[in-house]
């Protein structure tokens, strides 16, 4: 709403005196809704302040949506119509509920390739960020209606499954691996390096390995079907915790055989040179060349995204394609993008990075055995949860789906309130704090609403819009009328934080006028205005949530 009242402003501005583009400001301090810094114009109009405040006011006054202007130190202070404001945003809540900040006119696709775990190797902390930041992602796209691919692009090929065969089938005890897959083949494929540096055959052996592998040798295609099945079980079991899905786990094996035609243009077009004896593409003088095809042949990584991204175009036809990886591969996704700068294409490349997980400082690792492996992590958190409502509230239905939701939801509120370019602390007893920045505050907040309006129930022709005129309630509005424009922001800057922030304010504006005002009064006209003012705001923290990815709960 505000946008429409600001775009009306700069039109009369426009109309009757022809000044383009005129600056509308949120007010940091006083209580005016927009100001316009006027000390910019006075060489422009070559007048004083109060002169080009005179000037401008006498437009702006014939607006609908404006009260009244004030001058106050070099700015033109404008206070709108408040009910009316307050009834189009809160009608509009109203009729529109999870709707809300909804568009339909993006129809462009956009593909997202996040979480995309190497398969028998555990789960990591950086997979999971990717995760819950590219499940975020693709909710937000989806709101502003564009068509969104997921893609779990799977690290499941590479000379590594070289390696782990050839210590599969010399050390490896099939009950072990049977009972605990995951971990026994990290063991094993730890082991491989370790002899391997004593006994470099064993490197040769691996290759070899692979090599057959790649020329589709049916016992070590059997192997690595296994490896492969074992690991997605594992993986969709945290998939399942967070509730994430995939429009497609193609992976790097899936481009095996499509990357022929992807050499052939570079060669057609002149960009593959021989590197001893490898082949590679040079971007520029001072860059290292990126390497294509081994001198045996092998592809690479980055050949495979190539392949990745022409099949992908080919198949969705995309506007843009995002990747959510960590800092550390920024410079294979600048080659990615410049090597098809040289081919000529011109691709809508994003690299979504983020920051390390820390644990007490330190870089988290779930490699160290059982009880930091990231399933364990996740269920840990949601026992915590659990006896947390034990103690609170004991006679509570459905505990266990309450506890669920709790312990998964800190999780990903603790990963996604940071700008995803930060490093985050992973504290389990922090982030499952009712109070302060974190999940549980959040769905807290929610519970509390749905319990005073289950106390009272709206009508909602009982409403004085002329009561949101006082400022206890109409910061509020104009905070949800944000909404909107909030959720953009978080897509153009491809960080969900930047709705985790605005949950936060919001709720926090929400408890401060719970302890202010008696929400369920006696009088029918005061309670119901109340009542709509706080519908809108679950309405919309509810929607928020489910744009991070959490759940929310009715009661706890
Ligand atoms: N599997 C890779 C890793 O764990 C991430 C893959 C990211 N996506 C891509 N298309 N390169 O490091």
């Amino acid at each position: 709403m505000i946008e429409t009242i600001k775009t009306d402003l700069r039109h009369l501005l426009k109309n009757d005196l022809n000044i383009e583009n005129v600056v509308l400001e949120m007010p940091k301090r006083g209580d005016s809704d927009l100001a316009i810094p006027l000390f910019g114009y006075q060489k422009t109009l070559g007048k004083k302040l109060n002169e080009i405040y005179e000037l401008f006011s006498n437009v702006l006054i014939k607006s609908d949506y404006i009260d009244r202007v004030e001058f106050i130190a070099g700015f033109l202070n404008i206070y709108i119509k408040r009910a009316p404001f307050s009834k189009r945003v809160l009608d509009k809540i109203h009729k529109e509920k999870s709707n809300f900040g909804s568009r339909n006119d993006n129809n462009e696709t956009i593909v997202i390739d996040y979480s995309s775990p190497n398969i028998a190797k555990s789960f990591s902390v950086g997979h999971l960020r990717s995760t819950v930041i590219g499940n975020s992602l693709k909710l937000i796209y989806k709101k502003l209606g564009y068509n969104v691919v997921g893609v779990n692009h799977l690290g499941d090929w590479g000379t590594q499954f070289g390696s782990m065969i050839v210590a599969y089938k010399k050390w490896g005890n099939k009950e072990l691996i049977q009972s605990n897959p995951i971990d026994e083949l990290q063991r094993l494929y730890v082991r491989f390096h370790e002899e391997a540096e004593k006994d470099p055959s064993l490197s040769q052996e691996a290759r070899d390995a692979f090599l057959k592998l790649e020329q589709n040798d049916p016992e070590y295609i059997e192997l690595w079907t296994y490896f492969k099945n074992e690991s997605l079980k594992e993986f969709k079991e945290m998939y399942d915790l967070l509730d994430v899905t995939f429009d497609s786990y193609n992976g790097e094996a899936f481009y095996n055989d499509k990357m022929d035609d992807v050499v052939k243009e570079l060669e057609e077009k002149n960009l593959l040179v021989e590197d001893q004896g490898a082949m590679v593409v040079r971007i520029s003088e001072d860059q290292p060349p990126v390497l294509i095809k081994r001198s045996d042949g092998a592809t690479l990584y980055t050949t495979r995204d190539l392949a990745a991204l022409f099949y992908r175009l080919k198949t969705y036809d995309f506007k843009k394609v995002i990747y959510v990886v960590g800092n550390e591969q920024k410079l294979h996704f600048d080659n990615l993008k410049k090597v098809t700068q040289l081919m000529g294409y011109d691709f809508d490349i994003e690299h979504v990075n983020f920051g390390l997980v820390l644990q007490d400082g330190k870089k988290m690792s779930t490699r160290k055995g059982k009880t930091t492996k990231l399933n364990y992590v996740l269920n840990e958190a949601v026992l915590k949860a659990k006896s947390a409502i034990e103690e609170k509230n004991p006679s509570l239905d459905d505990k266990d789906n309450v506890a669920k939701v709790i312990g998964i939801g800190a999780i990903i509120f603790n990963d996604l309130k940071n700008d995803r370019t930060l490093d985050i602390e992973f504290n389990l007893d922090n982030m499952l704090k009712f109070e302060g920045q974190t999940g549980p505050y959040l769905l807290y907040s929610i519970v509390r609403i749905f319990s005073i309006l289950k106390q009272g129930e709206l009508d909602f022709n009982e409403v004085d819009y002329k009561i949101y005129n006082d400022s206890n309630y109409f910061g509020i509005i104009k905070t949800l009328d944000q909404f909107p424009n909030i959720v953009q922001k978080a897509a153009n800057e491809s960080s969900p934080s930047v709705i985790a922030k605005y949950l936060l304010g919001l709720s926090q504006e929400f408890n401060g006028f719970y302890a202010k005002v008696k929400i369920n009064d006696s009088n029918d006209v005061l309670r119901n205005t109340n009542l709509l003012l706080i519908e809108s705001i679950l309405n919309v923290l509810i929607e928020g949530l489910r744009l991070l990815g959490m759940k929310h709960l009715e009661a706890m």
